[in-house]
């Protein structure tokens, strides 16, 4: 959703947030109106960071109805994917607690609101939440509506990615490089140059305590160069959102990839694969050809 709305005027570096922040908050918005048997993911708090525009869509069944269709079928996968991605990376979160996460950092946390919706996280785990400065001050604005406060556990590091190294923004921000840490990037390698997303891996690599994770979800090069058709289409839908593609991986190649970069333990999930396996019977808006991929590894044992 959002799309139309937002043109170059609300870019980033026009000192307004990140449109997709919103993009993706508004699917996790309109998946949890649904009754509780019937969603893949749920995220109270995600309605609160909607424009009145955006809202207005995602609350009246009608309206969204008739927006799906404006955007297309592969816009509506693309939606799919996006609340898919959301559970996988929950469940993954939850499972890390029980496996003794101490850090959580969010690369690119937009409107995430896990620090503050995944039970047991606040009392045992430090949240660094990276972000453009303009996206990420909308969102303490908002956090702070919603609880009256910014909650101790969770630390804002604004930063942009591309010009700002990890190392320059975290440690002064407390990151503890003796942790146990999740890394996540849902939904940002893709706006990223090669260069940049190089760079945060290998701060990953040389900066984290032993067992640490990386979990981020990739397209394949084919949709980031627009050489497939969905490629073109996804790729024409972004940029009227107001953002383009500039990651992809070579089909096939994410383990050589990873493997190369310092991790070991590589899980490559195909987003149709996680559909298939774990919602069986869900299968409206869904005929993607090429899926979005969700990937974890591990530091390599030899890098700590
Ligand atoms: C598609 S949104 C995803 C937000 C959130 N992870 C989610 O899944 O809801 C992409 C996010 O990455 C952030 N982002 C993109 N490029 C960035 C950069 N160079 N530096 C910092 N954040 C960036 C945007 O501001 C936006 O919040």
């Amino acid at each position: 959703m959002g799309k139309n709305k937002v043109k170059e005027g609300l870019k980033e570096n026009l000192k307004e947030p990140n449109p997709t922040a919103e993009l993706t908050a508004s699917h996790r918005a309109a998946e949890s109106l649904k009754p509780e048997t019937e969603r893949i993911c749920d995220d109270p708090y995600a309605i609160h960071f909607l424009s009145l525009a955006t809202l207005e869509i995602v609350k009246d069944p009608v309206k969204l109805k008739a927006f799906s269709q404006q955007v297309g079928p592969l816009a509506q996968a693309m939606g799919t994917l996006i609340r898919l991605r959301v559970r996988y990376f929950d469940d993954f979160l939850k499972k890390s607690l029980k496996e003794g996460l101490e850090q959580l950092v969010i690369l690119g946390a937009g409107y995430d609101t896990r620090a503050y919706r995944i039970e047991g996280l606040k009392e045992n785990v430090k949240v660094f939440e990276v972000d453009h400065p303009h996206t990420q001050h909308f969102k303490i604005e908002k956090i702070k509506e919603i609880f009256g406060f910014t909650p101790e556990h969770v630390t804002y590091v604004p930063a942009d990615l591309e010009t700002q190294t990890l190392n320059q923004s975290l440690f002064s921000a407390g990151y503890n490089r003796s942790k146990k840490t999740l890394f996540l990037m849902e939904g940002l390698i893709c706006y990223l140059t090669p260069e940049t997303v190089d760079g945060i891996l290998s701060f990953i690599v040389e900066n984290s305590g032993k067992g640490s994770i990386v979990l981020f979800d990739y397209h394949e090069e084919s949709v980031v160069n627009g050489t497939c058709e969905e490629g073109r289409i996804l790729q024409k839908y972004f940029e009227q959102v107001g953002e383009s593609f500039k990651f992809g991986i070579e089909e096939g190649k994410i383990e050589e990839f990873l493997l190369k970069r310092g991790f070991s333990d590589i899980t490559n999930v195909s987003s149709e694969d996680y559909k298939i396996n774990c919602f069986k019977e869900m299968n409206e808006n869904m005929a993607v050809h090429n899926p979005l991929y969700f990937v974890n590894a591990i530091v390599s044992a030899l890098q700590n």
